[in-house]
Order: C-alpha cells, then structure tokens, then sequence
C-alpha cells in the first residue's frame, strides 16, 4: 500500500489563485478592495514570520492589508482603542490580533472587543456560538484548511469516525464543530482521555492537535487511516540544529495510513490561505453583495457568515 501524501503547498496555492480570481472579480463589478488589518503586539519571532506571511499574501491576493505592530508593553487601554477605530474603519473588513499575545493582556477582553462582522479567525464568542450551533458563522481558519485538505482525499466525510486530539479554542473546539456540520461521528480527546491509542485506532479520520512533539504513534493507526497533523513544533537534534515536527510520528505513520500531511507542507500553508478566504467573504457580507464562490471541490467547504442555518 502506498500512502498518499496530501500536499498543502499546492491545494493552499490553487486556494489563493481562486480568491485572487474572485478578489478581481468583486473590485470590476462593485469597486470593492476587500481589506484585512493585522495586529501584532510584542516581538515573537515565529509571529512576526505569520504575520509577514499573512500581509505578503493578502497583498499578493489583490486585497488591501494594514498591519499595526505594537510594543510589548503596550496598555490593554491602548490595544482596545485601536481594534475600536478598526471597527469602524470601511476600509478594513477582516481584522485578526495575532496570539499569543504578551502576558498582562487580556485576550478574551481583545477578541470580545472585535466586531463579529469582521473577526475573520472565528474567535469571537458570536461566531464560536454560532458555529457550535449550526449557523453561518466566520470560522477558524486553521479547522477549515483541516476539513479542505480532509476533502482532497474524501469529498464526503458522512458517517467516516473521526477522532481530534486537543481541544483548543483556535483549532480542536472549531475543528469539531466543522466535522459535525459534514457529518463525521466525532470523538474529542485530549490530555485527560483515558486510552488514546484505542481511541484513535477507531477513527478514519485523525487530527493531531496537542503541540506535543511525534506523540500519535504509528501502531495507534487504523490501516487505511487518513491522518491531518497540526502540530509544528520545533525540536533540539543531536548537533544542535533543529528541525519542525509534527504532532504524529511521520515515518511510524506512513507504513499504516492511507493519506498524512506531512510537516512543514501540510496543514500550515492552509492557514493564511483560508484566512484570505475568510476576509473576501466578510467584505462581501458587510457590504450586503452576494456570497462569492471560491470553490476547489464539487462539494464546497461552507465558509463565510453567509451560510444559512441547517
Ligand atoms: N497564532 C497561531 N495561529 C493563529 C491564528 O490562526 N490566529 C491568530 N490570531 N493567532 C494565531
């Protein structure tokens, strides 16, 4: 059996040159530049690479991007004030508040602070809600790249087990909700689950997300499994280099699964590329035009606040 290795470089690029096509297409009909205001507070040096990823491709995609970085120390008062004037700013329809932010903030206060309408990470207790209810809702961006790379391999995933490991609220709580609105049977694990190897070697369907280097072992796997690793975490080798890993032990994985990402080049380059997605369709929501379209499978993966409840 040769496993399949879904390649997020590529499916994450022919998403970017559909919402590019589509970012053309809203600007010729309504004169409309969709714009996403990035805020970074601190000098984290893996945020600062996101956050330059983020603006590099938002520009590329044809949209308009303001990035605002802030010091370390600077006041709750102060951050506050600032996501106030990007609410209100019609230039700006996505506004996203790199985390984790600099202890001595509050995060949950910032995110509450962002307008639902343009909070296009899904962090905003609205949009959690609504999602965890079933109705439109701006979602997570890291959960929807899961469920599109989920798809290139199954464009259904109706009825298939599937198991997440951690419950974040950016990526394992979301993920969940996304799966249910597919109609997977989903099991949630995480740090206090009893028996995890057992767990897993149910699903057909496995998403690491703990931020534990390698810990998914390949003889947890159902032979045939498709596995979706979101972990990227940096490790110390022998000569004092070091190299990103996954959440899933790779080579182990490989023998036994049917499809994996692997890491660097799976998960991550669907990220900022979902969050473009999410910007167009937030711009084409406040603006009250029709829901776009940037459609990669026959079966659409539901983004955007416009989808209707079901
Ligand atoms: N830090 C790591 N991933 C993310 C993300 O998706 N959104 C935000 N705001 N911060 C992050």
């Amino acid at each position: 059996m040769t496993t399949h290795i879904i390649d997020g470089k590529i499916i994450a690029a022919e998403l970017r040159a559909r919402v590019a096509d589509e970012v053309s297409r809203v600007k010729r009909e309504y004169n409309l530049v969709p714009g996403l205001a990035v805020v970074l507070v601190g000098n984290d040096p893996a945020s600062e690479v996101y956050v330059r990823n983020k603006h590099t491709q938002t520009q590329t995609a044809g949209m308009a991007s303001f990035e605002y970085k802030l010091p370390t120390d600077v006041s709750q008062a102060e951050l506050l004030a600032l996501i106030a004037k990007l609410n209100r700013d019609p230039v700006v329809h996505g506004i996203l508040v790199q985390l984790p932010l600099p202890v001595g903030l509050n995060t949950e206060s910032v995110i509450n602070a962002i307008d639902p309408a343009k909070d296009v990470d899904g962090l905003h207790p609205n949009n959690a809600g609504r999602l965890a209810g079933g109705f439109s809702a701006l979602s997570p961006c890291t959960p929807l790249g899961c469920i599109m790379l989920t798809k290139t391999v199954h464009p259904s995933l109706e009825g298939m087990n599937a198991i997440v490991i951690g419950r974040s609220n950016l990526v394992g709580r979301p993920l969940v909700q996304l799966l249910l609105n597919e109609n997977a049977t989903v099991t949630i694990a995480h740090s206090r689950s009893r028996d995890l190897p057992k767990l897993v070697k149910r699903a057909d369907l496995v998403y690491a997300a703990v931020g534990k280097p390698e810990m998914v072992r390949g003889t947890w796997l159902k032979p045939g499994a498709t596995v979706i690793d979101v972990g990227i975490n940096r490790i110390l080798e022998e000569h004092g280099k070091t190299r990103l890993v996954g959440d899933v032990a790779y080579s182990e994985a490989l023998q036994v699964a049917g499809a994996i990402t692997p890491v660097p080049g799976g998960v991550g380059q669907m990220t900022v590329a979902c969050l473009l997605v999410n910007t167009l369709y937030a711009a084409c929501a406040i603006a009250a035009l029709p829901k776009p379209t940037v459609q990669v499978f026959a079966d659409e993966v539901n983004f955007g606040p416009h989808r209707g409840a079901r």
